[in-house]
């Protein structure tokens, strides 16, 4: 894949491994509550995921906004767009949510269509994130909420993971974001795309299990991917990791920003 557009080519064609450790990596739990609760999401809202991946995010917020509600999930990926039909099918919410599979930034919806629109974890990957912000203002009516969760890649920190090591490994996967500082930017971003109420919030809760240990070997593959690597660094990262998560001494740190616009 071309270097200077990987961030979103490696969402178009993800190879069957690296998409079920995604499918793994994004299965909601109740974790994930304090990440939605500025978006103050209640029953017979419409609410778009921008952003779907396999679609437990989709099914969680049709749950909220009930059968007065609806959502809409979009993503660039055909087989997320497939396993999230597939997802809501089985669920008895055809009725629902629709699935849209997107080709481009723009949203196929009208102007105040939707009272909340949730992008959790996608503004890293967008082209360009004001002329995003500014779409998502188009789409949400007046008093409605953009809610947009996502990490600064920077700010991640493991450990017993050598600093300099992750930071090579880092420096090497980093064509995988657009903006890998997304995190922090979001805020002035927002601002700059024409909200003019915007609150933002960090999260960050330590994970000593390893749930983040799918992403450093994703961050692995892309270090590879990219060819200006070390193999015996990206390999000791990953080793240690592993390692650090069955011996039970992992400790990782990635905190979420909320942004949360209001209309
Ligand atoms: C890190 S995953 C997050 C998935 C989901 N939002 C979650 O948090 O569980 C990123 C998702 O965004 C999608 N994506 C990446 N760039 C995108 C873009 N420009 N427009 C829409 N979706 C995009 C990918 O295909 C992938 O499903």
């Amino acid at each position: 894949m071309p270097q200077d557009t990987y961030y979103k080519d490696h969402w178009v064609e993800i190879e069957p491994e690296r998409l079920d450790r995604y499918e793994a990596q994004f299965v909601w739990g109740p974790r994930g509550n304090r990440l939605l609760e500025p978006a103050a999401i209640v029953a017979g809202q419409v609410v778009a995921d921008y952003g779907c991946g396999p679609g437990y995010l989709s099914l969680e917020l049709a749950h909220r906004v009930g059968a007065t509600g609806r959502v809409h999930a979009f993503d660039i990926n055909a087989d997320f767009v497939s396993r999230t039909r597939g997802r809501v099918a089985a669920a008895g919410l055809a009725d629902h949510v629709t699935v849209h599979h997107l080709h481009g930034d723009m949203l196929p919806l009208a102007d105040d269509s939707l009272d909340r629109l949730v992008i959790k974890n996608v503004m890293v990957y967008v082209d360009d994130p004001i002329a995003s912000f500014r779409e998502f203002r188009r789409v949400v009516k007046p008093g409605g909420k953009v809610h947009a969760i996502d990490s600064d890649f920077y700010m991640a920190a493991f450990d017993p993971i050598d600093v300099d090591d992750w930071r090579a490994v880092l420096d090497a996967g980093i064509h995988a974001f657009r903006t890998p500082a997304i995190g922090r930017k979001m805020y002035g971003l927002a601002l700059q795309a024409g909200f003019t109420d915007v609150a933002v919030e960090v999260i960050a809760a330590p994970d000593t299990t390893g749930r983040m240990l799918n992403f450093i070997k994703n961050m692995a593959g892309y270090a590879r991917e990219g060819g200006a690597y070390d193999e015996e660094t990206v390999s000791r990262v990953v080793d240690v990791a592993a390692k650090a998560v069955a011996d039970g001494t992992f400790f990782a740190l990635n905190p979420q920003f909320l942004v949360t616009a209001t209309v």
